[in-house]
């Protein structure tokens, strides 16, 4: 299992902690275990790739659109391609909460 390699339960915890909402928390959960964090750092900020996007505090309908569009296709240029991979095990539904919750985080 993935979540094994995170420390998900401090992780959680500090997220819970910083979480006054349900979605928000909803939406944390899922970036941990969708593994988000992997490319986008566990704070949205801190990126793996220094080309890849700060996503914390992003604007909640635009971070929703870019997400469903990386999914479809619609958006493909050059790396786009590494977050498409995993994008088939995210419902729109669980789009929606990761959107709400990127837009609590500090950008
Ligand atoms: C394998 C690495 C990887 C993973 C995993 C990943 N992303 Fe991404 N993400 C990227 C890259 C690279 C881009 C930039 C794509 C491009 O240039 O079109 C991106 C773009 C985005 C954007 C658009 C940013 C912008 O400013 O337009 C959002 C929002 C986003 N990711 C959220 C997520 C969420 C939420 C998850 C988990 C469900 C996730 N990503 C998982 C690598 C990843």
């Amino acid at each position: 299992m993935i979540r094994t390699k995170f420390k998900p339960v401090l992780f959680m915890s500090a997220l819970m902690a910083l979480s006054p909402a349900a979605f928000a928390l909803d939406g944390a959960e899922l970036y941990k275990t969708k593994t988000c964090l992997t490319c986008h750092g566990k704070d949205g900020k801190t990126t793996i790739m220094p080309s890849y996007p700060k996503i914390a505090g992003q604007n909640e309908a635009y971070a929703l659109q870019q997400m469903k569009d990386i999914k479809s296709g619609a958006r493909a240029n050059g790396m786009s391609a590494a977050m498409k991979g995993i994008m088939h095990l995210v419902t729109d539904e669980e789009m929606e909460a990761l959107a709400k919750y990127l837009s609590t985080l500090q950008p």
